[in-house]
This record gives C-alpha cells, sequence and structure tokens, in this order.
C-alpha cells in the first residue's frame, strides 16, 4: 500500500514539475525574444499595410481633394516692366500660378498666357486664349494684328475684333507694374464662343 501511495505522490510531483517547465520555457530569454520578433513582425506588417494603403486611396478617389486652378484670385508676377519693347510691340508671356497643392506635392501650374504690351506709359494685358473656342492667338507683326490660326479670327492692338468668327474682342486682363518693376497679372478665363463675359 505504501508502494502505492508513493507512486501516486510521485504521478503528481511529475505533473507539477512539467508544469514549471513549461512556464520556465516560456520566461526564458529565448521565449522572450520569440516574442518580441513575432510582435516587431505584426508591427512592421501594419506599417507597410497603412504606407500602401495611402497612396492607393489617394489614387482611387482622384482627383477628389485635388486643387484645379483655373484663375488667380492674386496678382501673379509675370515679368519685369523693362524687358517689354518700348515701341508698344506686344510680347508673349507665360502666367503661372506660384504653387498649387494636390494629394501629393506642391508645384507650380501654368494658367495660360497673355500678351502684353506698353501703351502711353502703362501696361496693357490681353488674354491670349482665343474668345472663340480657345485656341493661343498669335500676333502678326507685318499687319499688327493678332490672329488666330484656328478659324482665321483678327484682333487689332487693342483686342478688338476685326474679322472671323470670334463673337467678341479679346478678353482685357488687369496688369500692373509693382514698386519692384515687375509686372503682375490677375489671370482670368472666361467662356468661349458668347459675346459678353462670363468668368469660369
Ligand atoms: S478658336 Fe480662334 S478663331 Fe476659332
Amino acid at each position: 500500500m505504501a508502494a502505492s501511495n508513493d507512486s501516486v505522490a510521485d504521478g503528481t510531483k511529475s505533473t507539477d514539475a512539467e508544469q514549471q517547465a513549461a512556464a520556465n520555457k516560456a520566461d526564458e530569454p529565448g521565449g522572450s525574444r520569440r516574442k518580441f520578433l513575432a510582435r516587431a513582425t505584426l508591427a512592421m506588417g501594419g506599417l507597410l499595410g497603412v504606407a500602401t494603403a495611402v497612396p492607393l486611396v489617394g489614387y482611387l478617389f482622384y482627383p477628389v481633394g485635388r486643387k484645379i486652378v483655373r484663375s488667380s484670385d492674386e496678382p501673379i508676377d509675370v515679368i519685369a516692366a523693362n524687358e517689354l519693347p518700348d515701341d508698344g510691340t506686344p510680347k508673349l508671356v507665360a502666367v503661372n500660378a506660384d504653387s498649387v497643392r494636390d494629394a501629393w506635392s506642391v508645384s507650380a501650374a501654368p494658367l495660360g498666357a497673355v500678351w502684353l504690351r506698353r501703351v502711353e506709359g502703362k501696361v496693357e494685358a490681353l488674354s491670349s486664349t482665343c474668345p472663340h473656342l480657345g485656341c493661343a492667338i498669335g500676333y502678326d507683326p507685318g499687319s499688327k494684328q493678332y490672329k488666330c490660326p484656328c478659324h482665321r479670327s483678327a484682333f487689332g492692338l487693342d483686342g478688338e475684333k476685326l474679322s472671323g468668327p470670334s463673337k467678341r474682342g479679346m478678353d482685357p486682363l488687369v496688369a500692373k507694374v509693382g514698386a519692384d518693376g515687375r509686372i503682375r497679372v490677375t489671370f482670368k478665363k472666361y467662356r468661349p464662343d458668347v459675346s459678353g463675359r462670363e468668368e469660369v
């Protein structure tokens, strides 16, 4: 009987020992390192998932949230006044917004172009966008006229319509020379192929 009791007692001791060994194994340095590596792997996976998802969501919803620039509220610096010919010959100048922010970056944005010329000590600006259907208007020094190559609308130096299908003259823009000698233009776009000027 005594031997049997010892056997039961030995069995209990054996079970307790196994449980203690398992607990010790989990607490030993190698076990902690495994736990740490598992957690670090999960964290890295989560970060990579977020890094991948943010551009993907931006792509799916493009161009939602993107700022589409068509005109400028503030006058835009385009050129130094002394770069304009003194004899009143027009000069074509690009108009770029200072900066445009979209989902990814901040950058300069082209708005259009403007014909500038000196008139009696002031600077006159005319949009180079044809008011007929929006082609780019050129300047013919021979006739001293602005001409659109698309449907042959012609305009005088002051922008008045001379001939062609355009329903109005070229669109005037506000241009001012600052104290620093720079010309700044307030750029607008107007609805094409109508006689009045409706800003768009
Ligand atoms: S777009 Fe200029 S004449 Fe038609």
